[in-house]
């Protein structure tokens, strides 16, 4: 039996976004486009896919997306930094 005072040994599950929600293009298939071009910005991306121009929660995981190539990406959490 475990001491209910001490952490749990259990993780807390990782919520990751893979998709930009609003126009329901997942982040793999922008890279799989962006892999085909020479450079790709976040503004290409919005051009070409909409995503990031509506409520505009994907641009940071889009340029995460575009920095390292990962489509897969852990939930980043607001902060009160502004
Ligand atoms: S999630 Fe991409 S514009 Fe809203």
């Amino acid at each position: 039996m475990s001491d209910p005072l001490l952490p749990s040994k259990r993780s807390h599950p990782v919520v990751t976004v893979n998709r930009c929600v609003c126009h329901d293009v997942p982040f793999e298939t922008i890279k799989e486009w962006a892999d085909t071009r020479t450079q790709t910005t976040l503004e290409d991306i919005e051009i070409e896919w909409c995503c990031g121009s509506s409520c505009g929660m994907c641009r940071q995981y889009l340029l995460h997306m575009l920095a390292t190539g990962e489509t897969t990406i852990p939930m980043i959490m607001p902060t009160d930094e502004h």
